[in-house]
C-alpha cells in the first residue's frame, strides 16, 4: 500500500482515484472547489495543499491547465514548496513543455523527484484504469512509482528525461485533433451527398483507416449526443498549446492550424463544456447539414 496525495477531482482524476483506492492504496485528495470531494468512497480529505502532500510517498496532480498548474504547483503554498523530498510527485496534466520545464526546475531545487506523465484516453479509460501514460523523467523515479502508475493505465511509456511526456502528449493530441476534425468532414460530406451515416460507419469500423475515435465518437454524433468525456474547452487549450509548442520548435502544424479555427468557432457558439466531438457541429452547420438520424 502507497499513500498518495491526489489533487484535482476532475472528471480524469476522479477515475484514476477511485481505481486506486479499489487497489488498496491510502489516498488523500484536495480540489478547489472542497464540494467536489462529497461523494468519493474510501478517501481522506485534506483541506490545504499541504496537508495532501506532506508524507506522502507519492502525489498525483491532475488539474486542468497551465493556469492551474501554476497556482497549484508553483504559487506560495503550492506542492513545490509543500513537498518533502521522500516523496515522487508526477504531473499528470496537460500542459505546455514550457510550463513543464519550470516544475521539472522547481522540484529539482526542492530535491523531490518529479515526473511529467501526462495521459491519453479519456474518461472511460480513466474510469477502467486503461489510461497510456506518457512519461518524462529519470527512469529510477519512474520506477519507485510504476506500481501506482500501472493501477490507473494500460500501459507507460518512458519517452525520456523530464519534459518529454509533456512534449509527447502534445505529439498524440495532434492526432486526437485531426481525427474529429477529419470525421466531421467526412461524415458532413457523406451527408450531403446522400450516404446512410450508418452504413458510413460501418465502413470505417472495418477499414484500414479506421480508428478507436472513429468507433467511440461517430454512433455519438448520430445519436446527438456530445456528453462530456473530454470537453471541447480543454480541447481548445490543448490546440493552442501544440501551436505555441510546433512554433517553437519550427515545426508548421497547418491541420492543428485549421482545427484551432474550428474549435475556436464552436467555443464561441457555447459548446465547450460539451465533449471536444462538439467541434463536429460547426462543421455541419456550415455544410448546412444535421448529421443526427
Ligand atoms: N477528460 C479527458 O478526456 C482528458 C484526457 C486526457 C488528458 N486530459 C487532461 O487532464 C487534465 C484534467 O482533465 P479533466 O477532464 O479531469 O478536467 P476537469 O474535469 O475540467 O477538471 C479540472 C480540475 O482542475 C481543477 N482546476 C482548474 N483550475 C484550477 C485552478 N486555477 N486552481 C486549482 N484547481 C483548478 C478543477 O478544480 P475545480 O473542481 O475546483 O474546478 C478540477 O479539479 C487536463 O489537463 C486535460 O487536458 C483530459
Amino acid at each position: 500500500m502507497t499513500s498518495i496525495g491526489f489533487l484535482g477531482l476532475g472528471t480524469m482524476g476522479r477515475g484514476m482515484i477511485a481505481n486506486l483506492v479499489t487497489a488498496g492504496h491510502d489516498v488523500t485528495v484536495w480540489n478547489r472547489t472542497p464540494g467536489r470531494a462529497e461523494d468519493l468512497t474510501g478517501v481522506r480529505v485534506a483541506t490545504t495543499i499541504a496537508d495532501a502532500v506532506q508524507g506522502r510517498e507519492v502525489v498525483m496532480i491532475c488539474l486542468s491547465d497551465d493556469a492551474a498548474v501554476r497556482q497549484v504547483v508553483l504559487g506560495a503554498d503550492g506542492v513545490a514548496s509543500a513537498a518533502d523530498p521522500g516523496t515522487v510527485v508526477i504531473d499528470l496534466s496537460t500542459i505546455s513543455p514550457d510550463l513543464s520545464d519550470e516544475e521539472a526546475a522547481a522540484f529539482a531545487t526542492a530535491g523531490v523527484p518529479f515526473l511529467d506523465a501526462p495521459v491519453f484516453g479519456s474518461k472511460g479509460e480513466a474510469a477502467s484504469g486503461g489510461l497510456w501514460v506518457v512519461v518524462g523523467g529519470p527512469a529510477e523515479t519512474l520506477e519507485r512509482v510504476r506500481p501506482v502508475l500501472d493501477v490507473v493505465s494500460e500501459t507507460v511509456h518512458h519517452m525520456g528525461p523530464n519534459g518529454s511526456g509533456a512534449r509527447m502528449k502534445l505529439v498524440g493530441n495532434l492526432l486526437v485533433a485531426a481525427q474529429l476534425h477529419a470525421l466531421g468532414e467526412s461524415l458532413a460530406l457523406a451527408r450531403s451527398a446522400g450516404l446512410d451515416l450508418s452504413r458510413v460507419l460501418e465502413v470505417l469500423a472495418v477499414t484500414d483507416f479506421r480508428s478507436p475515435i472513429f468507433d467511440g465518437v461517430g454512433p455519438m454524433v448520430l445519436d446527438g449526443d456530445y456528453s462530456t468525456s473530454f470537453a471541447l474547452r480543454l480541447m481548445l487549450k490543448d490546440a493552442r498549446l501544440i501551436q505555441e509548442f510546433a512554433a517553437q520548435v519550427g515545426a508548421p502544424v497547418p491541420g492543428v492550424d485549421l482545427a484551432e479555427g474550428t474549435i475556436a468557432a464552436a467555443v464561441d457558439r457555447g459548446y465547450g463544456e460539451e465533449n471536444a466531438s462538439a467541434l463536429i457541429k460547426v462543421i455541419a452547420e456550415r455544410a448546412g447539414v444535421d448529421l443526427s438520424t
